[in-house]
């Protein structure tokens, strides 16, 4: 569901690019995986767009499968004249005809616990969806940004990771659905460049987190944000020493359109987050202290999931110097204030009371 909180980052994300998004303006853009939780900021962020663009908007077409993000998420937009939403399976060619200017190419399983029971589907969006989508960039687009995952790096041996590095993964165990055909869709961009000079960058984001993330996603944050909704305790499933590093879903999409527009970046692969590295016991903390006064307790057990633990780096930290290199971009939400925004918009949407305007 559409918050103020996520509303006021949208447009915050179109104030702080200016005009730099022009060239989005009366052009055709498809969001794919647009009712997931990245997908539908972006949906977010094009309606603030098109609020300053109103004579002539981006025309928009979302499309997702809904197998994990909620048609509710995006239901706010339906009826805007510049939307087209379609329910379509990205690994189906036949489902992706029309052309497009801009390809935002999200449409995957982003949670462990999901794409862990769906092992097959995941594939299936990563490898024959991304070049079915290459395919309909090859048709015109001006830009397409196909998401992959720092996940291509699985365990580093370097950290930060930059993006040369190649990463330590397993090609058979719990992961390798997601991480090995990442690796692969990276492949069929890089193949598409040398090619076909497809203008595609390939994003790899690092633990990105917000509101409107799905609360039952099985990711570290939501995890931490639902107990704390439900008054605590925290309680995580490891020995908290593991590091990731957390950005805020408002930085992360701001750094992908400035990336969209670029010709500079055809052809790359870049590493998008928030340089700073916190142990999960500290950022469980950090949740503890945003919600509460006194903090609410944080404790440790073990998963009843056999899986839970299995290939999951111990240190995950992003080199960010290409992008800042490229795009002056470095991220200004601390975790602090990311996890306190994230927790007052879903108190927001739990609240019948502090329901949201509607859009000016
Ligand atoms: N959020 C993060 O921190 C993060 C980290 C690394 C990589 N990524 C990548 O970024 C992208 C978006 O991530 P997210 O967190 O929004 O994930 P998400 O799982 O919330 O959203 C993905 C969306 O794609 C849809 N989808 C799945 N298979 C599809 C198919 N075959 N056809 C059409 N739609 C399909 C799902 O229904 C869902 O709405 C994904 O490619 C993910 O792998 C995200």
């Amino acid at each position: 569901m559409i918050t103020d909180v996520i509303r006021e980052d949208a447009r915050g994300v179109v104030h702080s690019l200016g005009r730099l998004l022009d060239p989005l303006a009366g052009s055709r853009v498809l969001v794919t995986g647009a009712a997931g939780f990245l997908g539908a900021f972006f949906m977010d962020v094009l309606e603030a767009f098109n609020e300053r663009h109103a004579t002539n908007p981006a025309l928009v077409t979302a499309m997702d499968n809904f197998m994990v993000g909620p048609p509710e998420r995006i239901s706010h937009l339906l009826g805007r004249p510049w939307l087209t939403l379609r329910t379509a399976d990205v690994s189906r060619p036949q489902e992706i005809e029309a052309e497009y200017d801009w390809i935002i190419h999200l449409a995957s399983i982003g949670s462990p616990s999901i794409y862990r029971s769906n092992p097959l589907q995941v594939i299936a969006a990563n490898v024959q969806g991304t070049w079915n989508l290459l395919e309909a960039a090859r048709k015109g687009a001006k830009g397409m940004l196909s998401f992959s995952s720092s996940e291509v790096y699985g365990d580093p041996a370097i950290v930060p990771t930059p993006e040369d590095y190649n990463g330590n993964v397993s090609f058979t165990g719990p992961r390798a659905c997601y991480d090995e055909s990442k690796r692969l869709g990276e492949t069929l961009c890089s193949t598409y460049f040398r090619l076909h000079r497809v203008p595609v960058k390939v994003i790899r984001p690092f633990n990105v987190y917000g509101p409107g993330q799905r609360l039952d996603d099985g990711r570290i944050i939501p995890d931490l944000l639902r107990a704390a909704l439900a008054g605590g305790p925290l309680v995580l499933f490891s020995d908290g020493a593991a590091t990731r590093s957390f950005c805020y879903v408002s930085d992360f999409t701001e750094a992908c359109l400035m990336l969209l527009v670029m010709p500079e970046a055809d052809g790359e692969a870049f590493n998008v987050g928030n340089a700073e590295e916190v142990a999960i016991a500290q950022a469980a903390h950090t949740m503890a202290e945003v919600t509460a006064n006194p903090p609410l307790p944080v404790l440790f057990e073990k998963s009843a999931e056999t899986a839970y633990l299995v290939d999951n780096p111990q240190r995950r930290c992003p080199d960010l110097s290409k992008l800042h290199r490229l795009t002056g971009f470095s991220a200004r939400v601390s975790l602090k204030e990311g996890l306190g925004r994230s927790l007052a918009s879903y108190r927001e949407e739990s609240n019948p009371l502090h329901r949201p305007k509607r859009a000016s």
